[in-house]
């Protein structure tokens, strides 16, 4: 019977039959996903979840506003239970190509980030209609260039800058800003950085130096310090340390029998991955003098435990200048303890101490943040971003060679009200935690109210 009808009108019915479909279901389909009516805020981050502390502070942070949290990364470890156990958050895990032995070739790494890319792109269309992508910078390839396109869908791109990728690279290649790489990289973090919506930073001197080199706008650049991890605490007051340092497992066999802290004997640590950066030498030196001043000057000089954390290329080398010097009055230790039994060494030690120095110069180092989370006063190598951070004789005490580390050794073990006041200053600023600020910056950048 449709015979004689025009064709043009058999599509326009079509057509008009088909608005409604469009309308509920195809276009929602294509623009939302499976978005529910919640703000949903994608957080993507090129490393290992569990390992990543800020990121997953961002997330518990959104979903307290009870956001719609879509978590990417990789999941090589177990997932901090908080994270796992909240109903807000859905983990998502990236493909990632196991690094074999290292390997370092050019089609090896090609491979990689191909296969990156494309877990990426899968992610993203399945998390379409999200109304804001937060990520971390470093790395900025490839993620950074994949987010800017992505903003095209009509979500907003937050860049949390933990650092400069250039200048990790720059480091890598000896000090040399021309090589291809570092040009690409620096090329690729100077463009895409221009088109994000807002910044966030992790110290002042980082964002001036965006707001300078990249102009950034400083109405849409923040920053947000980052704080120490909860499980990061003070040693209770109520309990004896000397007590606990001669029977915790992971500690009584370093002990020995004459040292007590309750007569002035002090505890430091410090954690390194023993990289040229970060020069454990320099404590080492400091501590060979303090033995000389014990020798010859002043038999007073309390005992020194001193604890060195961690792994990497140079420890071999170090401990082997420990064990053919002839130690009197301090003792080092190379341990490498689980994530359970590290935050319980920190609050048992006196005094942190850390020797990290910035590739870029505008980033401070997570390690010290968790030293005062545990109530530790920090003796740092000083840099210049490191006042935002450490202010001499008010948290912490700062060095600039091994001299002046021995001075401030000296200092910090022999007397006890410098000890005291440092002590109390940190005890109050570990109060300041990580949500009201968090909430103060984002209100700043106006992405809650
Ligand atoms: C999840 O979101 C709801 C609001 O949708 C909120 O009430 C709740 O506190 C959030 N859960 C957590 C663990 O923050
Ligand atoms: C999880 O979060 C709660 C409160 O935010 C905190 O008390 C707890 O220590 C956290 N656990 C871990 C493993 O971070
Ligand atoms: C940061 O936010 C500003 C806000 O204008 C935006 O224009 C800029 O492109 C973003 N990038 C930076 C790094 O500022």
């Amino acid at each position: 019977m449709f015979a004689d009808t025009p064709q043009w009108l058999l599509v326009l019915v079509a057509v008009y039959l088909s608005i409604p479909l469009m309308v509920y279901f195809i276009i929602p389909y294509l623009c939302y996903g499976t978005k529910s009516t919640k703000k949903r805020v994608i957080i993507f981050v090129l490393g290992d979840v569990g390992h990543s502390p800020r990121v997953c502070y961002h997330a518990l942070s959104f979903s307290k506003l009870g956001w719609q949290v879509e978590l990417c990364g990789y999941v090589d470890d177990t997932l901090p239970k908080n994270i796992s156990n909240d109903p807000n958050i859905t983990v998502h895990h990236i493909s990632n190509l196991n690094r074999k032995g290292g390997q370092t070739s050019v089609l090896f790494m090609a491979k990689k980030v191909i296969l990156q890319i494309l877990s990426i792109f899968k992610l993203l269309w399945e998390l379409r209609g999200s109304n804001y992508i937060l990520i971390q910078n470093p790395p900025s390839i490839p993620i950074l260039p994949i987010a800017v396109f992505y903003r095209l869908t009509g979500c907003k791109l937050i860049i949390d800058w933990h650092n400069l990728a250039y200048s990790i690279l720059q480091l890598k290649f000896k000090g040399n800003f021309y090589h291809p790489l570092v040009l690409i990289s620096y090329m690729v973090e100077m463009i895409f950085s221009k088109l994000a919506d807002y910044n966030l930073t992790v110290t002042e001197a980082m964002r001036k130096y965006l707001i300078q080199s990249f102009h950034l706008n400083p109405k849409r650049c923040a920053v947000l310090y980052d704080r120490p991890g909860s499980q990061f605490q003070p040693f209770p007051s109520d309990i004896s340390r000397q007590e606990t340092i001669t029977t915790e497992s992971f500690m009584k066999d370093y002990i020995h029998s004459d040292f007590d802290i309750e007569k002035g004997d002090k505890i430091i640590v410090t954690s390194t991955s023993f990289t040229p950066d970060e020069d454990i030498g320099i404590l080492l030196g400091a501590l060979k003098i303090y033995e000389n001043s014990y020798v010859k000057f002043d038999s007073t000089l309390p005992r020194i435990l001193c604890f060195i954390t961690g792994k990497g290329p140079l420890k071999e080398k170090y401990m082997k200048q420990v064990k053919e010097y002839d130690w009197k009055r301090c003792q080092i230790e190379f341990v490498w303890l689980s994530a359970e039994d590290y935050p319980k060494l920190l609050q048992l030690c006196d005094y942190g101490v850390s020797l990290h120095t910035s590739s870029s110069g505008l980033d401070l180092p997570m390690k010290i943040l968790d030293m005062f989370g545990s109530g530790l006063p920090v003796i740092a190598l000083n840099y210049p971003v490191l006042d935002e951070l450490v202010q001499h004789n008010v948290n912490g005490l700062k060095f600039v060679d091994r001299r002046e580390l021995h001075e401030s050794l000296i200092f910090a073990m022999k007397d006890a009200d410098v000890y005291k006041n440092l002590k109390e200053n940190i005890i109050q600023e570990t109060q300041n935690r990580w949500q009201a600020n968090w909430e103060n910056t984002m209100r700043q950048l106006k992405l809650i109210h």
